[in-house]
């Protein structure tokens, strides 16, 4: 217990324990109490003490058991109640992960926080399957776009922005929605023969990906019906995996979807 409540939002990162950050371990094994969300991993949970309260707020798409702003009103409540409290969030709070909703909320109602980031699953995928988000030559920038809007089933996005072969492109939640996005980017210019990797579970150890194109993911995605959090890489650094990334050449089909698990 202690004098001044503060909660601290804290990135777990993409699953892997190893790629959890040494302030999260330390805040995590000093908590008196965890609120946390469903992409944290179970391997991570398991490094806080057993005996720390731990709550699962953790919502799922289309299913949000803790509405947030009930999940706003617990964080103040236990801070008030003196309790040193982590939140803990899959990746980085910031990134894709209502983090800023909390802190705002949290300020509104006079709770101190603090912000721990977390390794992104951009990055963390990307590095998991040897893809590199930029490359010279192949990519000079990298753009993070949520591909699932609001419970709408329409993505409002910039698309002729988006369809930009001199970039990569990271899209987060876009499992449901890959068949739209993908038409919406080749209507817009992108080339259907675009390299595409969707990784699921990335760092784990289910991890699963397949390397298609922007004209076949939708049917590929499907036909390997991913269990977990999926994340796209949409771009030409996606031709990179195959001499960077750590399968055996020799595992991989022959047909244009190639699909590896985690060496
Ligand atoms: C609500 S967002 C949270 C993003 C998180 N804050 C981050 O920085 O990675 C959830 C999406 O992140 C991606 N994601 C998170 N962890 C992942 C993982 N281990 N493997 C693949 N995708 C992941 C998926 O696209 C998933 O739908």
């Amino acid at each position: 217990m202690q004098e001044n409540p503060v909660v601290y939002l804290v990135g777990a990162g993409p699953g892997d324990p190893e790629l959890l950050t040494a302030k999260a371990l330390r805040l995590i094994n000093e908590a008196d109490v965890i609120v946390y969300d469903r992409l944290v991993s179970p391997r991570i949970m398991d490094l806080a003490p057993s005996g720390t309260p731990k709550i699962n707020v953790g919502k799922q798409p289309k299913l949000h058991p803790v509405p947030q702003e009930e999940i706003n009103q617990l964080l103040v409540s236990l801070a008030h109640d003196g309790r040193r409290v982590v939140r803990l969030k899959g990746g980085d709070p910031f990134l894709f992960g209502r983090g800023s909703e909390e802190a705002a909320y949290l300020r509104q109602h006079n709770v101190a926080f603090e912000v721990v980031p977390g390794v992104t699953s951009a990055s963390a995928c990307a590095a998991a399957v040897g893809i590199p988000l930029t490359h010279r030559g192949l990519s000079n920038g990298v753009r993070y776009v949520t591909g699932h809007c609001c419970d709408t089933s329409d993505l409002d996005l910039d698309w002729r922005g988006l369809a930009d072969p001199a970039t990569t492109l990271v899209l987060y939640m876009g499992k449901a929605n890959i068949p739209q996005i993908s038409i919406k980017l080749i209507a817009n210019g992108l080339s259907e023969t675009t390299p595409v990797a969707a990784i699921c579970n990335g760092t784990r150890p289910e991890q699963r990906h397949i390397v298609s194109t922007l004209g076949e993911i939708s049917g590929a995605t499907s036909t390997a019906d991913f269990k977990g959090p999926v994340l796209f890489i949409v771009g030409r650094v996606v031709e990179l995996a195959d001499i960077l990334g750590v399968a055996a050449p020799e595992i991989r089909p022959a047909s244009p979807l190639k699909e590896r698990r985690r060496a």
